[in-house]
C-alpha cells in the first residue's frame, strides 16, 4: 500500500507523471468526472485549514467520489482522549483514503504504519507538507517550464515553515539549483535541511537577512507567514511577525520574470497591492493544488483513466 508522508517518497519520475496527470485533468476534466465513483476520501484535520482540506474535498468531488471527515479535533473523539491510531483505524472502516493534518510531527507516519488505507500527510506540525509541495511544483513548472537552473529565495519563517522544508527537499534533486534563505536569525532553516539535504548534494545556498539585497538574483521568491501557532511565547512572535512585508516598491529590483509564490494563508507579509502584479502566482498556486491532489488521489487509489 502506498502513502504520501514525505515528498521524497516520490521519485522525480513520479513527480513528472503527477504533473502530466494534473495537466491532463486541466485540459480534459470530463474524462475524470467519474474516475473515483464509489470511493470515499476522509479528511481528518486536527489543525485548522482552508486550502488543503477544501481542495482535497473539491478534488474528490471532481473525481466523482465522496467525502467525509472533521475539520477540528474538538469535534472528534480525540477530544475524549482517543489516540490518533484508533481514530485512523476507525475511519479506515468508512473510507478508502485519508488526508490527515496533525500538529504533532510524525503523526501521519505513525498512522500509515498499520497500512489500513492510504494516508496522505496534509501537514504535520513544523515538519512536512508534501501536497503543498505538489502545488508549488506544478506552479513552478507552469510558470518557468523547468525545474533546473533556478535561484530560489525563501523568505520568512524558515524554521517552522513545513512548506519550506518539503519544497527545499524536492527541488534539491534538480540540476543547477541555488537557494537563498532570507530570515531573521531566530527563524533560520533547520540544521538538518542543510546537513542532510543540501550539503551531501553540494547544493549552493546562502543565509541572508535582507530581502531587498537578495531580490535581483531571484527567479522564484517563496514568501511565508511567521507562524504564531508554533511560537512558545507571544513576545517573540510579535517582535518577528512583520520582519518582511513584500510591497510593490521592494519589487523594483526584481527580475521581470520573477515568480512570487506563497503557500497561504498570508497575514501581512505580502501587501495586497502586489496581487495585481503579473509575477504574483499565489492564487494560481491554490488552484494548482486542487489538480495535483486529484492526480495524487488517482495514483494512491491506483485508478487508471
Ligand atoms: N497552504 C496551506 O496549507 O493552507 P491551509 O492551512 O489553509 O490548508
Amino acid at each position: 500500500m502506498k502513502h504520501l508522508i514525505d515528498i521524497m517518497e516520490l521519485s522525480t519520475q513520479e513527480l513528472e507523471e503527477l504533473i502530466a496527470c494534473a495537466e491532463d485533468i486541466i485540459a480534459n476534466p470530463a474524462k475524470y468526472a467519474q474516475a473515483c465513483r464509489g470511493k470515499k476520501l476522509a479528511t481528518l484535520f486536527f489543525e485548522p485549514s482552508t486550502r488543503t482540506r477544501l481542495s482535497f474535498e473539491a478534488a474528490m468531488y471532481e473525481l466523482g467520489g465522496q467525502v467525509l471527515g472533521f475539520s477540528e479535533a474538538s469535534s472528534s473523539s480525540a477530544a475524549k482522549g482517543e489516540s490518533v491510531s484508533d481514530t485512523v483505524h476507525t475511519v479506515s472502516c468508512y473510507a478508502d483514503i485519508i488526508a490527515m493534518r496533525h500538529p504533532k510531527e510524525g503523526a501521519p507516519l505513525v498512522a500509515s504504519r498499520r497500512n489500513w488505507v492510504p494516508i496522505i500527510n496534509a501537514g504535520d506540525g513544523g515538519h512536512y507538507h508534501p501536497t503543498q509541495t505538489l502545488a508549488d511544483l506544478l506552479t513552478i513548472h507552469r510558470e518557468k517550464g523547468r525545474f533546473t537552473g533556478l535561484t530560489i529565495g525563501l523568505c520568512g519563517d524558515l524554521k517552522f515553515g513545513r512548506t519550506v522544508h518539503s519544497l527545499v527537499s524536492a527541488m534539491s534533486r534538480y540540476e543547477d539549483i541555488r537557494f537563498v534563505f532570507i530570515s531573521p536569525e531566530e527563524l533560520q532553516v533547520p540544521e538538518y535541511i542543510k546537513t542532510d539535504v543540501l550539503e551531501p548534494r553540494g547544493i549552493p545556498y546562502k543565509e541572508v537577512a535582507s530581502l531587498e539585497n537578495a531580490m535581483p538574483e531571484l527567479d522564484i521568491l517563496y514568501m511565508t507567514r511567521v507562524q504564531r501557532e508554533r511560537f512558545f511565547n507571544e513576545e517573540d512572535y510579535v517582535r518577528l511577525k512583520d520582519t518582511y512585508i513584500l510591497t510593490p516598491d521592494k519589487l523594483r529590483n526584481a527580475k521581470e520574470d520573477l515568480s512570487i509564490l506563497h503557500p497561504l494563508p498570508r497575514v501581512n507579509e505580502i501587501s495586497v497591492l502586489v496581487d495585481d502584479d503579473p509575477r504574483a502566482c499565489y492564487f494560481k498556486q491554490v488552484l494548482n493544488g486542487k489538480y495535483m491532489r486529484m492526480a495524487l488521489i488517482l495514483k494512491l487509489l491506483e485508478v487508471k483513466v
